[in-house]
């Protein structure tokens, strides 16, 4: 396997993970990469590594390069695994290596994780000469583990931004303008929805930090390196972490028989008759971190669960579990359901969205059992009325 020259003395290694289709229940329907980077100076650099059972490609790539026994500096932006688990294999190859890390919370979980090993703590300002190049280290906290951190060259111009700005998208073309930009964009949106939309705050700081650099290059921890679109990238994630929300719908319910459907098809109806996108999430065959990307940027939310032993249906719970995590703010949101007797289920939802931080737009719509065509058509104009 070979290493990819980006510029002179400058390489794109790594791994590609073609077949990952989750990664802790984010569905990467397009598999996704672990991004490393080799620079060739006096002092021979390797930035970032890649999930532990890769450890073997990233030697590979490397060995196409220089024998790694030659690395001097491992830098570890981020110590979660999928960029710092192959670490100890590295330095069992590089015996003379250095791995610089944040101080101090990218060195204890490192410690934690991976023992005592030579570590150096570095803070926002500090910089390592590397010969021509030199690395300048920003601690970047909470984007999105208290230890993340970003590293600027000024030679090159090259911000390496770990897992800020990535996509879960595996391509053997590298370079955002070689790729299909809607679909890097929508990639690198679902990354930024279901990995940092918590983080909005921390987002903009950075980001303003990120607006001082002269910028080249952005290259990512996962998926494809910026070049041609990095306006595009950083404007997106200005809009997306101040949390701009557009005049869009985000349907999302579960059904055993079709009744709860029938009103998820009706409150669809009643956006689309006032040209109001919806996105559609049925949750016996969509995902939700897909419903969460669309949330991400859309006004209106409607979820919709029947009641199941006195309960809301499993996927909903998930759902809605894991969209409180994410404290999606001034969503205007609503509950719908269908029940046979106790119809438990949509209090339930319109309590969860609630705690949520959305905003109950309406009163919930609780039908028992099979909606028939006047309550529908009663939806119907009181959605068109929201
Ligand atoms: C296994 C099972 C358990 C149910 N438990 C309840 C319940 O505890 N309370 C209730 O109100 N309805 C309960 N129901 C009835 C459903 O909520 C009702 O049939 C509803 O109309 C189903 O909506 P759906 O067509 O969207 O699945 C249960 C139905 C099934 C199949
Ligand atoms: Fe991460
Ligand atoms: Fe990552």
């Amino acid at each position: 396997m070979q290493a990819i020259e980006i510029r002179p003395d400058l390489y794109w290694l790594g791994a590609i993970d073609w077949s990952m289709r989750s990664f802790h229940g984010y569905a990467t329907s397009r598999g996704s990469s672990y991004n490393a980077y080799l620079i060739l100076d006096d002092k021979i650099t390797l930035i970032d590594t890649v999930k532990r059972p890769f450890a073997g490609e990233l030697l590979d790539r490397i060995a196409s390069v220089i024998d790694p026994a030659r690395i001097d500096y491992i830098v570890s932006n981020h110590a979660e695994p999928d960029h710092s688990g192959s670490i100890p294999i590295l330095l069992s190859h590089c015996p003379h290596a250095k791995v610089y890390t944040s101080d101090p919370q990218g060195h204890k979980a490192l410690a934690a994780r991976y023992g005592d090993l030579p570590y150096e703590a570095v803070k926002t300002g500090d910089t390592l000469s590397l010969g021509r190049h030199t690395l300048h280290f920003v601690a970047t906290p909470m984007l999105h583990w208290p230890d993340s951190m970003v590293t600027y060259c000024p030679e090159e111009k090259i911000l390496f931004s770990n897992d800020a700005f990535g996509q879960h998208l595996a391509s053997n073309r590298l370079f955002d303008d070689e790729n299909d930009l809607s679909v890097v964009m929508a990639e690198a949106k679902k990354y930024y929805a279901n990995i940092l939309m918590l983080y909005g705050r921390q987002a903009q700081t950075a980001l303003k930090t990120v607006r001082t650099l002269d910028l080249d290059m952005i290259a990512v921890g996962h998926g494809v390196l910026w070049r041609s679109h990095i306006e595009d990238i950083l404007a997106a994630y200005e809009k997306w972490s101040e949390g701009v929300l557009e005049e869009r719908a985000v349907v999302v319910f579960d059904s055993m028989w079709g009744s709860t459907e029938k009103l998820a098809r009706a409150i669809t109806d009643a956006f689309t008759a006032r040209k109001i996108p919806v996105a559609y999430f049925d949750l016996r065959v969509d995902e939700i971190s897909d419903a969460i990307t669309e949330i991400l940027t859309s006004k209106y939310l409607a979820v919709g669960s029947p009641t199941l032993n006195n309960q809301m249906m499993p996927n909903i719970a998930a759902f809605l579990s894991y969209l409180k995590g994410f404290v999606p703010k001034g969503r205007q949101a609503f509950a719908f359901g269908s029940y046979g007797w106790g119809g438990q289920s949509v209090a339930q939802v319109e309590a969860e969205l609630r705690a949520a931080g959305c905003d109950i737009c309406r009163p919930m719509v609780r039908i028992a059992n099979v909606p028939i065509p006047e309550q529908l058509a009663a939806l119907h104009t009181e959605i068109q009325a929201l």
